[in-house]
């Protein structure tokens, strides 16, 4: 027998060997796995690149012998780079060509002013003005020399929309939601600007795509939009349906109805809305098929003269016993003097109660270019004649003017008061509020901020919650700082503000007065009394 100790030792020599052994294979793994990782990479390598070659290869014979692109025929593979960049460029220009007041349908300052307002962040600027002030057509205010001592704003006072109605609406708040359809925009979206709205103590406009509980959820004020396929409130054959009306009058968040006539961006046109973007919920909200592009007639088939037009709106009223009004972008505008003289021969009651002046410039989810370029009146001249048609029919008290078409900052929006608006209404302002970054994706169910898609994981940034404050902020900032030039320009009110209050730059960097461009009563032809005995509503002779 062994001694213990021998036999402990040999067992240590066997467990030692043992493990040089173990540790040499390890090496050895070690060795050849590194050898065999920097093997494949180098496998994986070469077979990329004769991938790459081939497929070059492949796209360079395609692109030589194909007859249909010029610029991939002469520069086979390179030329392709040129969608590719084209695509990038809309999301990238923005950020490394544009400067701050180069861009359309916005410029970054525009939107920056949005984005800051929308945040909470200081709106205040430093050092100077980076706008070239002495360009034709800038909107100039007039200050007055010893503003009220004390406050630094003016804020507005409430007013009354249709008088004759059963509930009538009264709000002081001036800037309001336009309409954008749920389908346009996303759930996330809508639901922000309800609870938005809700806080800011301001109206949301469903647009013509019908009432969701998106809307109603954030308790808000709403305006229903009956769009021209009636979405919501439509019989199977389009007409209207008077119970499902009711139904929606009889709630208290609904507070006005606005028959939609046209919109700026697509008068002529009725509402598009792409099948990728009709979701099961959306087609279930307007009453649709699924994935079937949604295309409204491009006017409401009962509504085919001036006559019309007030049965239609007094039926609405009778229905629903809420202000009810129109929406239009003007273009031929000789007509004004027809409607307004009808009314004038019904009476008062007959009147729309308000009218929402859109502007050729104005937004949309979708339309044809050449609607959006060329078709339709700006609101720089469409709003002073509308108000001043109203003016010399007498009927300026009785129908309030809602304006919109690019009024996404104070100045915009103080000029629509001084050009005679009671409210005025914004949809892209609110989209910036929400995040949008002007990608100009809204018809193609992409868009990267969340705002106009309804791809769950685009909508994910999108956090209602958070979204619903910058559309708070954003709200009562504008109302802050229009109030800040009422202030500046002496008056108490920013209804106040009045044509004389504001100065449009002209050709030799010389101003030129609202009031003396568009004379009150004067602008809109053919005017019937003289404008110093036309009064503007608020009961004061007009300037
Ligand atoms: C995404 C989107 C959807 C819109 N949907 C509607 C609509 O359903 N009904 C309508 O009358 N106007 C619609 N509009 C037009 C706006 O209500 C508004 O009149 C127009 O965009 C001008 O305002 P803005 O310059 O502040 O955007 C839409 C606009 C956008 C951008």
């Amino acid at each position: 027998m062994l001694p213990i100790g021998q036999t402990t030792v040999g067992h240590h020599d066997v467990a030692a060997s043992g493990g040089q052994k173990m540790q040499q294979v390890i090496d050895a793994l070690q060795v050849s796995s590194v050898a065999d990782v920097i093997n494949l990479f180098a496998a994986l390598f070469i077979f990329l690149v004769g991938a790459a070659f081939l497929i070059t290869l492949v796209l360079y014979v395609i692109d030589r012998t194909q007859t249909k692109h010029a610029i991939r025929r002469n520069y086979p593979v390179i030329g392709r780079l040129r969608y590719v960049m084209e695509d990038l460029g809309k999301y990238f220009r923005q950020y490394f060509f544009a400067d701050d007041r180069a861009e359309l349908p916005f410029n970054r300052a525009q939107r920056a002013w949005v984005y800051r307002a929308a945040k909470g962040i200081d709106t205040t600027v430093p050092f100077g003005s980076t706008r070239a002030l002495d360009q034709v057509g800038t909107k100039v205010f007039v200050n007055c020399p010893f503003p009220q001592l004390g406050d630094e704003e003016a804020p507005p006072t409430a007013i009354k929309v249709g008088p004759y109605c059963r509930f009538p609406y009264e709000t002081d708040k001036f800037f309001h939601i336009s309409g954008m359809s749920y389908g346009a925009i996303s759930k996330p979206a809508v639901q922000a600007l309800s609870r938005g709205a809700k806080r800011a103590g301001i109206w949301m406009n469903t647009g013509e795509g019908a009432l969701s509980k998106f809307h109603i959820e954030g308790g808000c004020d709403i305006v229903f939009q009956i769009g021209t396929a009636k979405y919501g409130v439509r019989n199977d054959d389009g007409s209207l349906n008077d119970d499902k009306l009711r139904e929606i009058a009889k709630r208290e968040q609904v507070k006005m109805f606005e028959i939609k006539l046209s919109q700026g961006a697509k008068p002529g046109k009725g509402g598009i809305l792409p099948g990728e973007k009709v979701t099961r919920e959306i087609a279930r909200t307007r009453g649709i098929k699924v994935g079937q592009d949604s295309i409204s007639p491009n006017r409401h088939p009962e509504i085919n003269s001036i006559g019309q037009l007030l049965d239609f709106i007094g039926h609405v009223r009778d229905v629903t016993g809420k202000p009810t009004g129109i929406k239009m972008v003007l273009g031929a505008y000789g007509w004004l003097s027809g409607l307004c003289e009808e009314i004038n021969r019904r009476g008062p009651a007959s009147a729309p109660d308000f009218i929402t002046l859109d502007s050729a410039d104005g937004g949309t989810g979708a339309a044809p270019q050449p609607l959006i370029d060329y078709v339709g009146l700006q609101i720089q001249e469409s709003l002073p004649m509308l108000v001043d048609a109203l003016l010399v029919h007498g009927l300026r008290d009785r129908i309030k003017v809602i304006s919109s078409g690019k009024l996404t900052t104070p100045s915009g929006v103080a000029w629509a008061l001084c050009a005679g608006a009671d409210f005025v209404t914004s949809a892209r302002g609110f989209m910036f509020a929400l995040g949008c970054i002007q990608a100009l994706q809204c018809n193609t169910n992409e868009c990267p901020s969340g705002v106009a898609t309804h791809k769950k994981h685009l909508q994910r940034g999108l956090v209602a919650t958070d979204k619903a404050e910058r559309v708070y902020r954003y709200a009562t900032t504008m109302h802050k700082e229009v109030g800040i030039v009422a202030h500046s320009c002496g008056v108490d009110d920013p209804r106040q503000l009045k044509r004389h209050h504001c100065r449009i730059m002209g050709a030799n960097s010389r101003t030129i007065g609202l009031h003396e461009m568009y004379p009150p009563g004067g602008s809109f032809t053919p005017a019937t009394e003289k404008p110093d005995t036309i009064t503007d509503g608020s009961g004061v002779a007009a300037e």
